[in-house]
């Protein structure tokens, strides 16, 4: 299934869930259609969905929206911002994530380091700032050695799938995991 495994919303909304369960305000970065927003505010976060294009959600989950905007008396919506997320503030989020953010993922990978910020990014195609070539794995090597309090997991899911993510340097850091173990059942 590759890139196209749906799969990977929610398996990685319940990584980002249980790894920083306290994160209300999140940053889905280059959130593209909103799947993961989506299933993040399933969760109990408030994401808001940072990208380059206008798109709308799946109409699968735009109907349970409504729903559920009908349920509560009250119209619930996924917000976005348009734009390069090189030009947005992302100092109000408790947390920043990338779901193959693509010319995305280096820039919110430093944001986050900068800010201090918890971050979780699962990297897919390459698009280094220093435009030097690299392989998949030599890319997800040099986002890993950004900061020295990154650690890395495996979705369940098909394709590119490692996460990249800042994790106390303790053994005992909820998700925590050696690359090549899933850590998150769907
Ligand atoms: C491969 S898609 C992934 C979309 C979604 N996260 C997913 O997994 O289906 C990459 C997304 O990143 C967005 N993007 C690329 N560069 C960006 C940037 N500099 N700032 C914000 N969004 C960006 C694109 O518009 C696109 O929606």
């Amino acid at each position: 299934m590759g890139v196209n495994d749906t799969r990977r919303f929610p398996a990685f909304a319940n990584f980002i869930h249980e790894t920083y369960p306290h994160a209300k305000t999140v940053a889905d970065v280059g959130g593209g259609h909103g799947n993961l927003s989506y299933y993040l505010r399933e969760l109990g976060h408030d994401a808001t969905i940072i990208d380059t294009h206008e798109a709308h959600l799946p109409r699968k989950l735009q109907r349970a929206l409504r729903k559920q905007s009908v349920k509560q008396g009250r119209l619930i919506e996924i917000p976005r911002v348009v734009g390069k997320v090189q030009d947005v503030d992302l100092r109000p989020f408790d947390i920043i994530v990338g779901l193959h953010p693509d010319d995305a993922t280096e820039h919110a990978d430093r944001e986050a380091i900068k800010l201090g910020k918890d971050f979780a990014i699962v990297p897919c195609c390459v698009f280094p700032i220093d435009g030097v070539k690299r392989t998949q794995e030599n890319w997800r090597d040099y986002l890993a050695s950004l900061s020295t309090d990154i650690c890395s997991a495996m979705l369940p899911i098909d394709g590119a799938n490692i996460v990249l993510y800042r994790c106390m340097q303790s053994t005992e850091q909820p998700g925590k995991s050696d690359a090549g173990e899933p850590v998150v059942a769907l």
